[in-house]
């Protein structure tokens, strides 16, 4: 039978490998800590043999309060990722451009494909971050979705605020800007935007949050968005009903109760990622400030050779020849294998002066 030929093209989806036994995962960005029982108690009474509550309303009216928005304006979804694709199919077809920042998040390229919109690619610069002015020159009468990431996942670069502004004063407000900000509590940086309170000067913006990240529940699937709630229903509208199971919504509340339990979590993450920068920067690696539960390795043409390095001491990650390597912030014992192999790369290639993100 006849496939779309842009559909048989595509690679599916391709999860990061799972470790060896001795090795560490650090390929999908996940919490490296266990579930809380908290939470687990809160699963365990769930009557899954029911469908869903279709609304998750329980869920999105704790997070309109958190937020100081309407029902209307949270929509949950399995995963963030959902979301981005029930956005982009609400506002892009065939013909149409979305316009994102590449090398970005991985998912980004597809969603769009199967929209049957076209991608339009900014390269970033050197250092990591979105070249917004080189987005906002890139809009054009077909563009209706622009999609920014910040931290971004590869680079763990932020967006700062003043540069998001400005961006959004160049961005028709028929256009629909989807901030994904899925690492947004591992942010420390002061400078780094943050959407939400934007949302009341942008009737455009819509944001994107998670629990995969820092409250752990990746394999649970659950994320939202908050937005004006007449964009938000074209999501309801393009969505799978009945996605967002109860378990995961039942885990979500079970997480906003248990909140500061995770966010010491977080913090702890956030003092482990420092060592690991820090320890970097002293074997000479320039890499952008991280800002999400990783760090990005820029070893461009060196990057298959230095991920088996990686893999040689235990390290499993993210390799994007020939850009570089994304590794997660893992357990505590990964870390000095991290560091070990990352020296070993270093001495390896100190022949090869050139290599991009030594220094
Ligand atoms: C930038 C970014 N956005 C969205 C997601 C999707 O997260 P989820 O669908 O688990 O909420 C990820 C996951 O890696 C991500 O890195």
């Amino acid at each position: 039978m006849k496939l779309r030929p842009e559909i048989a093209a595509l690679q599916p989806y391709r999860q990061g490998r799972p470790a060896a036994a001795d090795a560490y995962k650090l390929s999908s960005n996940e919490s490296p800590f266990p579930p809380l029982p908290a939470i687990l108690d809160a699963i365990a009474g769930s009557s899954f043999n029911r469908y869903p509550d279709a609304s998750a309303t329980v869920l999105r009216t704790r997070l309109a309060e958190r937020f100081g928005v309407t029902l209307d304006e949270v929509h949950t979804g399995s995963g963030s990722v959902a979301i981005l694709q029930q956005l982009i199919q609400a506002a892009a077809g065939p013909g149409d451009e979305v316009l994102y920042a590449w090398r970005s998040f991985e998912a980004y390229p597809g969603l769009v494909t199967v929209s049957g919109a076209t991608s339009v690619q900014v390269p970033i610069r050197a250092d990591g971050t979105h070249d917004l002015p080189a987005m906002a020159a890139a809009i054009t009468d077909r563009t209706r979705v622009i999609l920014v990431c910040s931290p971004n996942n590869p680079t763990s670069a932020i967006v700062r605020t003043d540069d998001f502004t400005a961006f959004m004063a160049a961005v028709p407000d028929t256009v629909l800007v989807l901030l994904d900000e899925a690492y947004a509590e591992f942010v420390t940086d002061p400078d780094a935007v943050h959407g939400i309170p934007l949302l009341t000067t942008y009737p455009n913006l819509v944001v994107l949050r998670t629990f995969s990240k820092a409250y752990g529940l990746a394999g649970l699937r659950v994320g939202y968005a908050i937005g004006p709630a007449y964009i938000l229903d074209a999501a309801r509208s393009t969505a799978i009903p009945l996605s967002v199971t109860e378990p995961a919504q039942r885990a979500a509340l079970a997480a906003l109760d248990n909140e500061p339990q995770l966010l010491e979590r977080v913090q702890t993450l956030i003092e482990r990622r420092t060592r690991i920068e820090d320890a970097l920067t002293a074997q000479g690696w320039r890499m952008p400030a991280a800002q999400g539960n990783f760090v990005w390795l820029p070893a461009g043409e060196h990057t298959t050779a230095a991920a088996e390095v990686l893999e040689a001491h235990g390290i499993v990650a993210r390799v994007f020849h020939p850009d570089g390597i994304r590794v997660s912030v893992g357990e505590p014992e990964s870390v000095e294998k991290l560091l070990d192999a990352a020296a070993e790369v270093v001495e390896t290639l100190r022949e090869t002066p050139e290599i991009a993100g030594l220094g």
